[in-house]
């Protein structure tokens, strides 16, 4: 007969203890203890990835020709895949709860040509799926519904149906009947996850799980969760905005810089081709406070628009916020600011907002952030033709960034008739004469003496 017994896990990193501690003393991190029955049950062959006969074989010697990628229809998502799905990869895809990944599975489900996907819902009936399907998709696909939340009998029906593609909507509401614990614990997570990646690493078929975000943004249950995988995916956006980004968190596949962008409409979510039209405001019009600029994101350019705010501070502590740029940058480049060019925002709110939602990590942006939370400083715009691409140091030097010409074919694309750039990035530009001037920048002094002269 098995045996049961009570254990603590970590949810954060899957450490377990017969007794409760408060600080999980694996990771050190509070309060991350929950507890756990388990039956410990002998026959867990099905969770581990090797079958016992296999052996070393020389690397020249493995075969990787069947290995082509299913393209899935959806470009942005092949893109942040790393170009299309792998066959045997197991992909996470995390995000808060009504941004749309279910929307975004189905679609690829129904947007793959001649696969066969096997959808699993635990949160869903099928008829609701259908549903939905039937707003997102006018073609009818090979795409088999099934909702189910026994691991057991979802393995059984993958080897049954040999589908080529498995989607697995929300692995926090998966169990297993190997281990007793309620499903959504790290310990039945964990197990359906192993057994997922066996199958597939076994059979080659590629899986996708759904996976919820906690309060803190991390993808509820262990960190473990993302080292098993192969690829962990973000889905994030604000629900307020149209825009979602799709971003590669890790990829043991292609890159982790890329990025894909949907709006989400009535009909589910569209691809957002060129995202510069949509991210600045369509009439370029004088305020003061807005800064444009030409970033990257993965192979992508695109452009930008910076909105800030400054505002004599109502009370003593100057408010600072930013939305889609990380704030402590903000404080860093607030600071560049006071102590380089001697601007007294310390008495100041300063707001900071990236247009559409979307978050952005490209340091090329900085010098755009400057510039525009001066103009809003000094009420004075900044010329709507004028676009930025530049980091900038803590000495208030202007460096150099990635990628410099596709940001400036971009920029010139969109019509802009002027470029700020650092000087360092002259000897990365191929001479060629681009109909957009390139004004070279060294300091933030001189960038405030071109723009507000
Ligand atoms: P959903 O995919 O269910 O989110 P998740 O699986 O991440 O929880 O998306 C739900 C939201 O998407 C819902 O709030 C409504 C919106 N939506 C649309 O705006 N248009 C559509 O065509 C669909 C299908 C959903
Ligand atoms: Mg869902």
């Amino acid at each position: 007969m098995a045996k049961s017994r009570n254990i603590f896990t970590c949810n954060s990193c899957g450490y377990q203890t017969p007794k409760w501690v408060g600080k999980c003393p694996s990771c050190n991190e509070w309060n991350t203890l929950v507890e756990e029955v388990v039956i410990s049950v002998k026959n867990t062959k099905s969770t581990h990835l090797s079958s016992g006969d296999s052996k070393p074989v020389l690397i020249s010697e493995i075969s990787t020709e069947n290995e082509l990628r299913i393209i899935s229809g959806i470009n942005e998502i092949d893109r942040v895949l790393g170009g299309g799905i792998l066959p045997g990869s197991l992909v996470l895809i995390g995000g808060e709860p009504g941004i749309g990944k279910s929307t975004l599975m189905l679609q690829l489900a129904l947007s793959v040509k001649n696969k066969k996907v096997l959808y699993v819902s635990g949160e869903e009936s099928i008829k609701q799926i259908k549903q939905r399907a039937d707003r997102v998709a006018s073609e009818t696909a090979n795409c088999y519904l099934f909702a189910e939340t026994n691991l057991e009998n979802i393995l059984s029906h993958i080897d049954s149906e040999k589908p080529d593609i498995v989607i697995i909507d929300s692995i926090q509401t998966m169990f297993s009947g190997m281990v007793e614990s309620y499903p959504g614990t790290v310990t039945q997570i964990r197990e359906c996850t192993s057994a997922l990646l066996a199958k597939s690493k076994k059979t080659g078929i590629p899986v996708f799980l759904i996976g919820h975000i906690n309060k803190d943004g991390n993808i509820a249950g262990p960190k473990v969760l993302e080292h098993i995988v192969d690829t962990v995916l973000q889905f994030e956006g604000d629900k307020n905005h149209m825009y979602r980004v799709l971003r590669a968190m890790k990829n043991r596949f292609g890159s982790t810089s890329e990025i894909g962008i949907f709006e989400m409409l009535g009909n589910g979510l569209r691809e957002v081709e060129n995202p510069s039209e949509l991210l600045i405001s369509q009439k370029r019009e004088k305020y003061s406070g807005i800064g444009i600029s030409a970033t990257i994101e993965g192979i992508r350019p695109f452009l930008i628009e910076v909105q800030s705010l400054v505002s004599t501070a109502a009370f003593g502590t100057p408010q600072r916020s930013a939305t889609g740029f990380d704030l402590r940058r903000l404080n860093m480049l607030l600071a560049v600011l006071e102590k380089r060019a001697g601007f007294r925002l310390a008495s100041k709110d300063v707001f900071l907002n990236i247009a559409g939602g979307i978050r952005v990590v490209d340091p090329g942006i900085d010098l755009a952030v400057i510039c525009s939370v001066l103009s809003s400083d000094i009420d004075i715009s900044i010329d709507p033709e004028y676009c930025f691409a530049g980091e900038v140091g803590l000495s208030g030097e202007i460096r150099p960034v990635s990628r410099i010409e596709q940001r400036i074919t971009e920029a010139r694309k969109l019509g802009f008739k002027k470029i700020f750039i650092s000087d360092y990035n002259r000897k990365s530009l191929t001479g060629k004469n681009q109909p957009i001037q390139i004004e070279f920048v060294q300091k933030i002094e001189d960038v405030f003496k071109k723009i507000f002269a």
